[in-house]
């Protein structure tokens, strides 16, 4: 896997997160990120006295590598911010020149330039381009990067419809820029975020973030695992990678002293979840704990949980992961106390019964159709 970024007049040693991860075509910079450089670089002059906000800055490539100024780090991605965290420590950057704003914060007034990564979901470019509105000034500079492919018609026509006039560059390494020029006569939308949809197998009102899983209905895998969650009765449970969350919300409705605990690394997923319980049980408020979490880091590492339900990812950005699924496996096996179990729904292509074997010493199916597997491992 290469590390090395040499860009310019500049080298750094570059790693996605957490470091170990590595695989022989997973940079953690692409030639998007290379297009904005080049293009900050030609069009400013002294970089020191800067005020740049980037938005989405995958591993922190950008940020790194823009060290000098003072920059602000948008992000609804832990997993980004701890990437670019580890990053700036790795190459001695000076991380007091760099702030994180989690997707929900306010990000700061009247920045000199706004470089945006366009992230793979339109609907959080849509949220970040409103935020944007009451944020930039007439001087800002603002540029946009991704794969060419990334960048469609819709793309170009939410930077119109919110920011001002928009054009983008010829493709170079299959990346493309897009140059947007602020229009502060441009009448200011609402956001249309967080969207609601309401449940069948439950009477829940299901509210979500801009940037959330199964934002529009509810996901297959995860309906599956609502007809076929193990008794919770008086359990400790984490609803692992907990998106809107659905499961956890089922299990404090059915189990009246159960305990969940709701963990994603996306600040708009555990946001969501929290607005789910707030909303339509509200009364089990004090049932339920939010953390934003890459897997379970942020559980101590003392084995207190019962039951841990998840419905794995098996992205990350862009790139098809089995990663992720194994560290949550792993830390739900830490977490979990003796005899606890850990049920999961998966697609049946992908390969979870070995790893819970390797794991566990097994596992069994409680549940199966002709797409997914429902299974479950006692520690
Ligand atoms: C397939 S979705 C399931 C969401 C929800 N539980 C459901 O069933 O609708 C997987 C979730 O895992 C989260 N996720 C991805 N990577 C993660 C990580 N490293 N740590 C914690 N959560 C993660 C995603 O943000 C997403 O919400």
């Amino acid at each position: 896997m290469n590390t090395s970024f040499n860009f310019l007049e500049k080298s750094l040693e570059l790693y996605r997160y957490p470091k170990r991860i590595t695989h022989p075509s997973w940079q953690a910079w692409d030639a998007a990120d290379e297009l904005l450089l080049d293009h900050i670089q030609q069009s400013q002059e002294n970089i020191k006295q800067t005020r740049i906000v980037i938005l989405n800055d995958d591993f922190g490539a950008l940020s790194c590598w823009l060290n000098e100024a003072k920059v602000h780090h948008v992000s609804d991605s832990l997993v980004s911010q701890l990437a670019c965290k580890q990053n700036i420590e790795l190459n001695n950057l000076d991380k007091a020149r760099i702030t994180y704003i989690d997707s929900l914060a306010p990000i700061p007034q009247a920045p000199d330039w706004v470089v945006i990564k366009i992230p793979k979901t339109l609907a959080l470019l849509e949220h970040q381009l409103i935020q944007l509105q009451t944020v930039v000034s007439q001087n800002t500079k603002i540029v946009a990067g991704a794969k060419a492919k990334m960048i469609q018609k819709s793309t170009l026509a939410l930077f119109e419809k919110y920011l001002g006039k928009t054009y983008t560059s010829l493709a170079k390494k299959k990346a493309r820029l897009i140059f947007c020029e602020p229009d502060l006569a441009i009448q200011q939308k609402p956001s249309p975020y967080p969207s609601v949809w309401k449940m069948q197998q439950e009477p829940f009102t299901i509210s979500n973030h801009a940037n959330v899983f199964a934002r529009q209905q509810i996901d297959i895998g995860a309906r599956l695992l609502i007809d076929n969650l193990p008794d919770c009765t008086a359990k400790t449970v984490v609803d692992l990678g907990c998106g809107n969350g659905v499961l956890g919300l089922c299990i404090l409705k059915r189990y009246a002293d159960a305990q969940v605990i709701f963990m994603d690394e996306s600040y708009m997923a555990v946001a969501s979840a929290k607005l789910n319980v707030q909303n339509n049980l509200p009364k089990e408020m004090h049932r339920a704990l939010f953390i934003v979490s890459n897997c379970m880091e942020e559980l101590e590492n003392n084995p207190q949980v019962d039951k841990v339900i998840c419905n794995p990812p098996f992205h990350q950005l862009n790139t098809i992961t089995d990663h992720i699924a194994n560290q949550m496996f792993e830390d739900a096996r830490s977490a979990l106390k003796k005899g606890g179990e850990l049920r999961i729904i998966g697609n049946r292509h992908l390969e979870y019964p070995q790893k819970l074997k390797r794991l566990f010493g097994g596992y069994n199916v409680i549940s199966s159709d002709k797409k997914f597997s429902i299974l479950s491992s006692l520690k």
